[in-house]
């Protein structure tokens, strides 16, 4: 079968490297050999023998070429991919994409104009990097009706995270350190912001729910506010602060959320560290299960973009109605089911609240949250440091009982109002997953 890689940086180089060095493994597992017979690089010094391979400047020539079966995108980015990916299939090749953005964005408009071609997309590598969660959702678990989803989908993050908090490190730093190992995106504020766990969360609630792709619907809220101080208290309360995806299906429809989550320490996903991302999927009848593995680099990354070449390799004989659907379930059969606003989820949550260090103050905090029917569950008041002693002010750390997202802005927003406190209150949501 005759493949066209598009890119050859970080995840292209590995995708090179893997289908050399396994080819003969990858014949014996697809029933015929895979050959990369061109690929599109903008550097004119590309750091691989090439010799046998055309090599062209132009991405489109690929899309084009009329010997290529297979078109595999990797220059990431939302519009020019898009032009591509649309174009080759225009031209009746399938697709294999390592491009989350463009999935989560575009995936609605690309999996129709598939099915028109008849071709297969596969997007393995667009989700928690080497691990197969695509395959073990879509088709592993395609007995049970899933629940949730929670999951720690950003490498960079989780990396930049668990240096915080092992090593006391600057995020600045560790960010840095994440770019240089080619963990990070193109624009790094796609991992810190959330935006990259927001696309690859959007993929997996349409997988597991059967509902079309939203990505705006999404809410993302990233890391970059989270400071030494909250990741020092988490540790102290029992608990660990990561950056989770979470999608649920509830009463009022799907949840889509992307932020930083206090979890309790003992719970596996919170001893997942560094660049290991970790997807735990609850459904009704095998109950919880884990995957987990490296989210990000080369050739984990590779490792999915090849599986989904081998998959096309085996399948593109196949009815094209008889493969799996691109989101799970059959088109015609995706659910309209509503994504759930943010003020309509229920949590419990982390506040940190500066306030005056006076004989009273807890009292009316803790008023101002019961009058709200808010259960304080814990609390920790810090001695002053030195520094401060003179200010006056205190941190207050309190741990609140279930409540929703709505109530939690209206006693932020007394609590703020009160001249006890000053600034800003901190407020990081909790959640307990089962306590798996
Ligand atoms: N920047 C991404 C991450 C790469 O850090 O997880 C893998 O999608």
């Amino acid at each position: 079968m005759r493949v066209g890689i598009c890119g050859l940086g970080t995840v292209g180089g590995g995708t090179f490297d893997v289908l050399t060095r396994n080819a003969q493994e990858i014949s014996r597992r697809a029933g015929r050999s895979i050959e990369v017979t061109a690929v599109a690089v903008r550097s004119s010094k590309p750091q691989f023998d090439l010799s046998g391979v055309r090599v062209v400047s132009d991405i489109f020539a690929v899309a084009d070429d009329p010997d290529i079966e297979v078109v595999v995108e990797l220059i990431g980015g939302y519009d020019t991919a898009r032009e591509l990916v649309l174009r080759a299939i225009d031209n009746g090749k399938h697709i294999v994409t390592a491009n989350k953005a463009l999935i989560a964005v575009h995936g609605n408009e690309i999996f129709t104009r598939a099915r028109e071609k008849g071709v297969m997309v596969g997007f393995e590598a667009a989700v928690a990097g080497g691990i197969p969660i695509i395959k073990a959702i879509r088709e592993g678990l395609s007995a049970n009706r899933i629940e949730w989803i929670a999951g720690i989908i950003n490498g960079t993050g989780n990396f930049i995270l668990s240096e915080m908090r092992e090593k006391q490190r600057d995020f600045q730093e560790v960010l840095a350190e994440a770019q240089e190992l080619g963990y990070a995106e193109a624009d790094p504020t796609f991992d810190v912001e959330g935006i990259d766990a927001a696309h690859k969360l959007t993929i997996l609630a349409s997988i597991a729910f059967g509902i079309p792709l939203q990505f705006d619907r999404t809410y993302t809220e990233g890391i970059s506010a989270i400071s030494q101080l909250d990741v020092q208290y988490a540790e102290e309360l029992g608990y660990r602060i990561k950056h989770l995806g979470i999608t649920r299906r509830t009463d009022k429809g799907i949840q889509l959320r992307v932020h930083p989550t206090l979890i309790p320490e003992h719970c596996l996903i919170a001893n997942v560290h560094g660049v290991m991302n970790a997807v735990l999927v609850h459904s009704d009848a095998v109950g919880s299960t884990l995957y987990y593995g490296p989210g990000a680099g080369a050739e984990p990354t590779a490792s999915a973009v090849v599986a989904d070449i081998i998959d096309v390799a085996r399948n593109a004989t196949v009815e094209p109605e008889r493969r799996v659907p691109h989101l799970a379930f059959h088109p015609n059969t995706l659910s309209d089911a509503p994504v759930v606003g943010m003020e309509d989820i229920t949590c419990g949550y982390y506040l940190r609240v500066q306030v005056e260090d006076r004989t009273g103050v807890l009292a009316r905090i803790s008023s101002v949250l019961g009058e709200r029917g808010i259960n304080i569950e814990g609390i920790i008041q810090k001695d002053v440091a030195a520094s401060d002693a003179d200010s006056g002010w205190v941190p207050v750390v309190l741990m609140t009982g279930e409540v929703t997202e709505r109530d939690m802005n209206g006693a932020i927003q007394a609590l703020e109002a009160l001249p006890e406190v000053a600034g800003q209150i901190v407020r990081i949501r909790v959640e307990t997953l089962d306590a798996i």
